[in-house]
């Protein structure tokens, strides 16, 4: 019985090492992938000299007449839709953000108000009662403004809302615990 076994072994062993040296031929046989060929650049890997990464133009319509952009999905941190010219970088001493978004100047301005979660620590969960989580004060860690550029790839991904309003808005604060308690 043992012996019978450790000779299927080695049978085995021949059929994989057979396949395995006609498939090196059979690559071998084909032209081998240049490194220009690979990715979307068309481009050396090494170098980055030639390469100019379209970014194209950021918004240039300022706050208050620019279109805010559909959320890309349900609680996603939402995509800047307005000019940031003179607004950045966001400083230890100035976020120009807050001018228009903390909530006692949002509505009056026409500005989204920073939602619930901005002001609740999420590590402790502690309602930091209107003061804004630290964590929050730099605002473009999570949200970008966008250029519409043509992309490489077409993006398929659909994102499934479960109600209307939160494809404008988000209430992550209210959701978080969904199924939990
Ligand atoms: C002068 C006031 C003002 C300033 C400063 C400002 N915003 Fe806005 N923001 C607005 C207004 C008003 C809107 C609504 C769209 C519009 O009317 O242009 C808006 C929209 C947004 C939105 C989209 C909200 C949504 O519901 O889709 C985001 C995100 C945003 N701003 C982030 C920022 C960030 C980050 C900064 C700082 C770098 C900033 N804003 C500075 C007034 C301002
Ligand atoms: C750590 C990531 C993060 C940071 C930093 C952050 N946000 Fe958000 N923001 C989010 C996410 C995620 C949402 C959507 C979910 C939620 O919290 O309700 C959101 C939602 C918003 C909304 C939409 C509110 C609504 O009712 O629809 C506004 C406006 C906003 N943020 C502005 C800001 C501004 C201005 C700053 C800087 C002071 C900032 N955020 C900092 C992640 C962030």
């Amino acid at each position: 019985m043992k012996s019978i076994s450790r000779r299927f072994f080695a049978a085995g062993i021949a059929v994989v090492f057979c396949l395995g040296s006609g498939l090196a031929l059979a690559d071998s046989k084909k032209k081998e992938q240049s490194e220009e060929d690979m990715g979307f650049r068309k481009q050396s890997l090494y170098s980055e000299e030639k390469e100019k990464p379209d970014h194209g133009e950021y918004s240039k319509t300022e706050p208050g007449k620019s279109k805010r952009i559909e959320r890309a999905f349900e609680n996603s941190p939402p995509l800047i839709p307005h000019d940031l010219t003179g607004m950045l970088p966001v400083s230890e001493t100035n976020n120009a953000c807050l001018n228009c978004h903390m909530p006692e100047h949002a509505k009056a301005l026409g500005a989204t108000a920073l939602p619930k979660s901005h002001f609740f620590d999420m590590e402790t969960g502690k309602d930091l009662k209107g003061q804004l989580d630290n964590k929050r004060y730099p605002c473009m860690q999570c949200h970008v403004p966008q250029v519409n550029i043509p992309e490489p790839i077409k993006n398929t991904f659909k994102a499934d809302f479960r109600s209307k309003k939160s494809k404008t808005s988000s209430g992550l604060l209210d959701t978080l615990n969904e199924g939990v308690k």
